[in-house]
């Protein structure tokens, strides 16, 4: 019989401090009112300190998961870390946090597919573990938005956050685990509504790039708005047709957290009502590779055993995808 993958521990971390609408009031020419009403967000966690980079957060949400799991990090087999914000362009964040843990009998390295990033890398772990080589694999989403947004632009520095989520996947041992993914990119819409045009090796830090706040986030919020969510809820709509489920047979929804809209439009599009769609958009804003495996970490012990659920994300590339997962620990779904 075919090896199966399953989510079999979860983990996450969110830094201490946050950054309110209030907060954001005082910076630039925003109001509390039309922050949530536009997007739902009502705060972000921001990383401080000299130095901290996103490794810092993935190293932590990966401990989180191994004390749950009873884990040690000599136990793990590789490390896959999604991020848009690496501590630097190499080593990559996946190597470092392998530091930081003390992992010292996996391989790491990072996957770049922005808000797409965990699905893309939950994707590619999957297949190690089917190739039935590795039998623990750690698949990490962890961005630190705040050190690429560029806070006098009032249209995109109200969206992000910083926060990482962590997964550990092992041979299913129930039958339950990922049942099917579908990952798409479509560069000729999507490369310049979301990018970061500096820092690359195509336009090198000079003091050109500098002038022209190059190595800021951009984005054309109301295009990829309209991508979003068609691109969403129609990639969701083919699983769930590919695996013959109606609405009413998914347990949970859990999409990258963009926009609240964008959620609520995707949940009506595929008719799943808002009681079963993850939402922590609130409190975090968009934390790019670390918003779902952030909602994974806060509803896991809602999740029953034999849950089916909808992951889906879409963002920079255009990069976007869903994958259906039958949750594999807890109560049993009755
Ligand atoms: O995760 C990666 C993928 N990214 C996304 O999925 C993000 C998708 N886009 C969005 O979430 C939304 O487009 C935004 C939240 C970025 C913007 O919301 P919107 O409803 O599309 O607003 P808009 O860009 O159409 O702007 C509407 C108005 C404009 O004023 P005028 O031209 O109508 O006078 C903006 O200048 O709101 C103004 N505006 C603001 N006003 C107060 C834009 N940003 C702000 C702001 N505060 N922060």
């Amino acid at each position: 019989m075919s090896i199966k993958s399953c989510i079999t521990a979860v983990g996450g971390y969110v830094p201490e401090d946050k950054l309110t609408n209030l907060d954001l009031e005082k910076i630039v020419d925003t109001s509390d009112e039309w922050i949530k009403t536009r997007t739902g967000i009502e705060e972000r966690r921001i990383l401080k300190g000299k130095n901290q980079g996103t490794s810092v957060m993935g190293a932590k949400a990966v401990e989180d998961l191994m004390k749950k799991r009873g884990l040690k990090a000599d136990e793990i087999d590789a490390i896959i870390c999604a991020t848009v914000t690496p501590d630097m362009l190499f080593p990559s964040t996946a190597n470092l946090i392998s530091e930081k843990i003390g992992a010292k009998n996996s391989f790491s390295f990072d996957i770049l597919a922005a808000c797409s990033g965990f699905l893309y890398a939950l994707e590619t772990g999957d297949n190690y573990i089917k190739s039935g080589k590795y039998s623990k694999v750690v698949v990490i989403g962890a961005d630190k938005m705040s050190s690429i947004v560029n806070y006098k632009d009032r249209n995109n520095c109200i969206i992000f956050g910083d926060g990482a989520g962590a997964v550990l996947l092992e041979p299913s041992e129930n039958g339950c685990g990922i049942m099917d993914t579908i990952l798409r990119t479509d560069p000729e819409s999507g490369k310049d509504l979301i990018c970061m045009k500096g820092g690359g090796s195509a336009r090198p830090a000079t003091e050109e790039t500098l002038r022209n706040e190059e190595h800021y986030l951009q984005q054309d919020g109301k295009s990829v708005f309209r991508y979003a969510v068609k691109n969403m809820a129609d990639v969701s709509a083919e699983i769930m047709e590919n695996n013959h489920l109606k609405g009413d047979d998914i347990a949970y929804l859990v999409p990258h957290q963009a926009n609240k809209r964008i959620i609520e439009a995707t949940a009506n599009r595929m008719k799943i009502g808002m009681e079963k769609v993850t939402v922590n958009i609130n409190k975090y804003g968009n934390t790019t590779a670390a918003t779902i495996p952030l909602c994974l970490w806060e509803w896991e012990n809602k999740f029953k055993k034999g849950d089916k659920i909808i992951l889906t994300s879409f963002g920079a590339g255009f990069t976007w995808g869903s994958i259906y997962i039958k949750w594999g620990y807890g109560k049993s779904a009755a």
